[in-house]
Order: structure tokens, then C-alpha cells, then sequence
């Protein structure tokens, strides 16, 4: 079969990572999708900028936007960032000139989904995004997947590895939020602006992303209600451990009769919940079906081996030619399922 031709937009730490595992399992990866994966052009914004990749060979492109349009590329790896601008515009460009796309934007698709996945569907091309959302963890395709025969009644999850970082190091050393955000953000975890991450943000964009595919309907950030994690003390982190309770940021969606409710803020988790133990960069993601009862998925949320892998095993599902929806129903139904306004639940 010919290869699945292949061109990355932003060449960041998930760039450098996706690189990095095409070259190092190009073997392996060429059995499982059936055809060989070739990364033939990418683009970023500085050439010089020392990166420890082998691009020989490669296309290097100036404009992303050429990357859309580039009639040898069947692909391409949206890793720009950034909810509008450039990333929205080459994934439109790129499905609207009939390239797969695979992006690891949750803030793009947290405004944009619906309207990407129609975009999508109308071109017959797939739009993958498993990296947007709890870094390593398949959460993505255990919920178009695995689950997919089950009604999902609630689903809440540690989707912030920065903010998880922080409250697990506060608790651990008693120090300061300002300290360790500090340490979080030299260790290549947090956003390029940290508020993202502190003020609940990225995961509220996670979270909104994870209702579409959960519960099948409008992909709405306006209806998240979002609180951080700013304003929680070491001192708050003790107290609660005394009474039995570990302090962690989660994002919780379920289904109420206004709609689906979408929440993120810190909550007191009960030292028996399995996900209280949850610490550190990791991530978790329980999702309660009326089937299958509760799962729970954990591993890495963010960082450079977690989130390539998953951009690896959307290119392999693309190499593959696996024709789902984006959002586990096809697109026109999205929309014609409600969340629920804030404070109505
Ligand atoms: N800043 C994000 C986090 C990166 O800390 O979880 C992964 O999306």
C-alpha cells in the first residue's frame, strides 16, 4: 500500500515527540496501520531552534498553511495551539482540501468542535483528537469505542496535570502554589500561559470536548462553569487530609433534565475514591455507563512521550482508514443535544 504522507504544523515539545516516535518505531508502526507512516514536510515557527530531530529528508514550510494544501500530504498534525488564528484556520483549510487531520487542540475544538466535525463528515475525512484530552490516556476512543454501546449517565476526571502537580506537591512539601507552578512550568508540563492551567481553563476545555464524545452532544465551552485552583492553601490541602479528604481539581459532566451539566473546580474527594490517589501529572477520567458501571482510565496527562503517542494512534487509525465520527454520532446530531446552562442542574 502507499504510504500515509504526513505534514506537522508546530514543532513543540509534542512535535519534537511525534518526530521522535515515527523514527523510532517506523517498523512497527507501518505493520499495525498497513502502509508505511512518512512524515514528508513540516512547519514551525523557528528553524534554528535546537530540537534533537532528525529532519532530513523533510519538507521544510514556512506557512502551516501551505501544509493544507499541499497536494503530497494525505495528513496533517495541527500542534499549533490556540483556540482561533492559524490552527483553526489550517484545520478547516486542511479538511476542506480533503487532508486528514489530527490535532491536539482542545481549545480549538472546545470552540470549535461541532463545527470542525461537520466540516469534517462533509468532506469524508477524519478528524482525530486523541492527544487533545488527558495526554496518554485512549479516552477518546475508549468512549467512540469500547463504550460506545452504553448511555453515559456521568463522567468526571483530573484532566489539568499542571494543577494536579501543583496540589499533589503542596500537599507532599507544604509549599507555596507560586513555588511549585514554577517548578511545573520548567518540567514542560504547563500551557504557554500558565492561567490556562491554574484558572481551570484547559481542563474545562478538556472537559468540554470529553461531553461531546461521552454524551454525543453540542461540544460547548460557554456552558462549563470554571473555578481554579488559585485560591487553595496548603493549609486548606491539610485540613482536608485530616478529615479525610484529598483536594483535586476535577472536571465532572452528567446528565441532569436542563441538559448536560459541565463543571470544573477543586473538589474534596474522599481519601476511599480510588481517583483521590490520582497524583501528580497523572491524569484519570471515571466514566459511569449504563452497562458496562464505572471505568476508570489513568496514565499520563501531559508531556512529550504521553501526547505523541496519542497522536501516533490517530495517524495509525488514519493509516488504516477507519471512518468514525469525531464526536461518536455523526455531526447534524451534535447539535440538537443541549448542555445545560451554568447553574442549572
Ligand atoms: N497543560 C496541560 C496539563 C498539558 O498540564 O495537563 C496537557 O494538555
Amino acid at each position: 500500500k502507499p504510504p500515509l504522507r504526513i505534514g506537522i504544523a508546530g514543532l513543540g515539545t509534542v512535535g519534537a515527540g511525534v518526530v521522535k516516535l515515527l523514527a523510532e518505531h517506523g517498523r512497527l508502526l507501518s505493520l499495525r496501520g498497513g502502509r508505511p507512516l512518512k512524515l514528508v514536510a513540516v512547519s514551525a515557527r523557528s528553524k534554528a531552534k535546537k530540537r534533537d530531530i532528525d529532519l532530513r529528508g523533510v519538507r521544510w514550510e514556512k506557512d502551516p498553511l501551505a501544509l493544507a494544501e499541499a497536494s503530497d500530504l494525505d495528513v496533517v498534525i495541527e500542534l499549533i495551539g490556540g483556540s482561533g488564528g492559524i490552527a483553526r484556520q489550517l484545520v478547516r483549510k486542511a479538511l476542506a482540501s480533503g487532508k486528514h487531520v489530527v490535532t491536539a487542540n482542545k481549545a480549538l475544538l472546545a470552540m470549535h468542535g461541532t463545527e470542525l466535525a461537520e466540516l469534517s463528515e462533509k468532506k469524508g475525512r477524519i478528524l482525530a483528537f486523541e492527544a487533545a484530552v488527558a495526554g496518554g490516556i485512549p479516552i477518546i476512543k475508549a468512549l467512540r469505542e469500547g463504550l460506545v454501546g452504553n448511555k453515559v449517565s456521568r463522567l468526571y476526571g483530573i484532566l489539568n496535570g499542571t494543577c494536579n502537580y501543583i496540589l499533589t506537591t503542596m500537599r507532599e512539601t507544604g509549599r507555596d502554589f507560586d513555588v511549585v507552578l514554577a517548578e511545573a512550568q520548567a518540567a514542560g508540563y504547563a500551557e504557554a500561559d500558565p492561567s490556562f492551567d491554574v484558572d481551570g481553563i484547559d481542563a474545562a476545555h478538556k472537559l468540554a470536548v470529553l461531553t461531546g464524545a461521552a454524551f454525543g452532544c453540542q461540544v460547548n465551552f460557554e456552558g462549563v462553569h470554571v473555578e481554579g485552583i488559585r485560591r487553595v492553601t496548603s493549609m486548606d490541602i491539610q485540613f482536608a487530609e485530616e478529615l479525610g479528604y484529598r483536594i483535586k481539581l476535577l472536571g465532572l459532566a452528567r446528565e441532569t433534565r436542563y441538559g448536560i451539566e459541565q463543571r470544573v473546580h477543586p473538589c474534596m474527594v474522599p481519601l476511599e475514591a480510588p481517583i483521590a490517589h490520582i497524583e501528580g501529572v497523572f491524569n484519570a477520567v471515571v466514566v459511569e455507563g449504563d452497562f458496562v458501571g464505572t471505568t476508570m482510565f489513568q496514565g499520563r496527562g501531559a508531556g512529550q512521550g504521553p501526547t505523541a503517542s496519542a497522536v501516533v494512534a490517530d495517524l495509525v487509525d488514519v493509516a488504516r482508514g477507519r471512518d468514525m465520527p469525531a464526536f461518536v454520532v455523526p455531526a447534524a446530531q451534535l447539535a440538537a443535544k443541549k448542555v445545560a446552562p451554568i447553574g442549572r442542574h
